[in-house]
């Protein structure tokens, strides 16, 4: 009779709308991963405790506090030292696959210099290891995340070559103690950012901006990776069965008006700034991106120096470095949008060799850290470009975060997400892209840098007030937990 056809009717509504949601809901792929980041500068304090030597970032917020903009230092931060079993217990609430932590070079090797090992570093990371195989959580560990050895600092840091050869050490001392339960290293994090940023410029400890020393760092830093994976290669990876990669930073370079002019300037930017990492290790060429070759020689050459600021790999170093990482680690936050620049003669010459200069619209949303607005569809734009320039490398997003002001109730933080994984779901699906983990940054609230604890990126609030740092979680880590439990976006 007629209810019961209206019974039907109802039920087939019902029905129909639970499986059109369901075709429409973002799921990521079965073996799809998410995991969040830390790094041991910005959250584990306890700078000078059980035999720990001092870093380049110890000395530096020491002598210079006024540099730092709230005066702060790490020597306590979110004091993960101690609390790392807190930590671990919201990376299970969280439902995390991973977790990706650096490891402090001087709680291992004191000076850097010297052969002697420090065991209590040892023995801190081989529990924060097992506690997390023992939430069943895949540990991810950055070798370098910036705190070099000041005892190497002093000689050049970066800019010596001979750094190359104690970080492969220190790369020897971890891979020796901790590949039984590690399967997943990163050997550097963001060399574009501690070269160009530290030892080409004055936002963090380094060098001189005189136009060598960024060029300088990158290359003993892209000669220590090469060695490291090689040496990788040959003892470790097959005996483990584990991977190793580098992560580098691109955020999206748009070019600023349609102008052919600005084109070249983005994409010159591009190889500037990733190639000058990606090119070496992920091209079928290897060696840095012919454009900067060319650049840098010529910008070079109109200053009047014998040689070209940018230095020559040897035939061996080439082969070593080329194909040296299972994946490639990627952080990515924003957008910039890219206009040509002639030479000036009133920009530092770095600047002058790229030929591009940098802003950002005023309409996108902002966030509380001046360089850094909101622009998912930039990440597509992002993948798409290192899918086309290296041929499809597997990618780890190993960075992608938003800082606010302080509070619980982030909503924009959770959109920052939610935006941001669309677009990575859009380039998985619709563009093929090779993308096999995310991760956010950062699993709690940290010392940013020259921006100290001004700025907060935590899924989890830290309170710096309290002796024992007291994490509490915002709504995004409700948000995040609900994601790496479904690999589906909520509704
Ligand atoms: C990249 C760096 O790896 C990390 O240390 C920093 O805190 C975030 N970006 C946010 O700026």
């Amino acid at each position: 009779d007629r209810s019961c056809w209206r019974c039907a009717f109802v039920a087939f509504a019902l029905l129909w709308i639970r499986v059109s949601s369901e075709a429409d809901q973002v799921c990521f792929p079965k073996n799809f991963m998410f995991g969040v980041a830390t790094a041991a500068y910005q959250i584990e304090g306890a700078w000078n405790v059980s035999g720990k030597g001092e870093s380049m970032w110890d000395r530096y917020t020491h002598e210079h506090p006024d540099r730092v903009f709230d005066h702060s230092t790490g020597d306590v931060a979110a004091d993960s030292y101690h609390q790392y079993k807190t930590d671990v217990a919201l990376l299970s609430e969280l439902n995390v696959a991973f977790y990706r932590f650096s490891i402090s070079w001087t709680r291992i090797l004191p000076t850097g210099l010297s052969n002697e090992i420090n065991e209590d570093g040892i023995r801190y990371y081989k529990e924060l290891i097992a506690e997390l195989h023992r939430h069943g959580i895949e540990p991810l560990v950055t070798m370098y995340h910036w705190d070099l050895p000041q005892a190497l600092q002093d000689l050049g840091g970066w800019t010596n070559p001979i750094t190359a050869d104690y970080f492969v050490d220190y790369a020897k001392v971890l891979l020796d103690n901790f590949s039984d339960t590690v399967r997943f290293w990163i050997t550097f994090n963001e060399p574009f950012t501690f070269c160009h940023d530290g030892y080409g410029g004055n936002d963090a400890p380094g060098g001189r901006s005189s136009g060598f020393e960024d060029y300088m760092c990158a290359h003993t830093v892209l000669r220590a990776h090469g060695m490291t994976y090689r040496m990788f290669e040959k003892e470790y990876k097959r005996r483990f069965k584990s991977f190793m990669g580098i992560t580098l930073d691109l955020d999206w370079i748009e070019p600023a008006t349609t102008s052919t002019e600005d084109q070249i300037a983005a994409e010159t930017a591009r190889q500037f700034i990733f190639g000058w990492f990606a090119h070496p290790i992920f091209s079928a060429q290897g060696d840095y991106p012919p454009v900067m070759r060319t650049r840098v020689d010529a910008n070079s050459l109109r200053h009047h120096y014998s040689r070209s600021r940018l230095p020559h790999f040897t035939a061996e170093e080439i082969t070593a470095i080329r194909g040296s990482s299972d994946f490639l680690g990627l952080n990515h936050y924003t957008t910039y949008l890219a206009r040509k620049i002639g030479s000036t003669g009133t920009v530092p010459l770095y600047d002058e060799d790229v030929g591009a200069a940098f802003s950002q619209r005023e309409d996108w949303p902002k966030s509380n850290s001046t360089w850094l607005k909101v622009v998912p569809w930039g990440l597509r734009k992002t993948l798409n470009w290192v899918k086309n320039t290296y041929k499809n490398p597997p990618v780890l997003i190993t960075e992608n975060g938003i800082s606010l002001e302080p509070g619980l109730n982030d909503m924009r933080r959770i959109n920052y997400i939610d935006g941001y994984l669309r677009a990575l779901h859009s380039a998985i699906t619709k563009d093929n892209c090779h993308v096999f983990a995310y991760t956010y940054w950062s699993l709690i609230d940290n010392f940013e840098w020259m921006r100290g604890y001004s700025e907060r990126f935590g899924l989890y609030e830290v309170d710096y007030t309290s002796p024992e740092r007291t994490r509490t979680a915002r709504r995004s880590a409700a948000y995040f937990g609900k994601v790496a439990s479904t690999r589906c976006l909520p509704d």
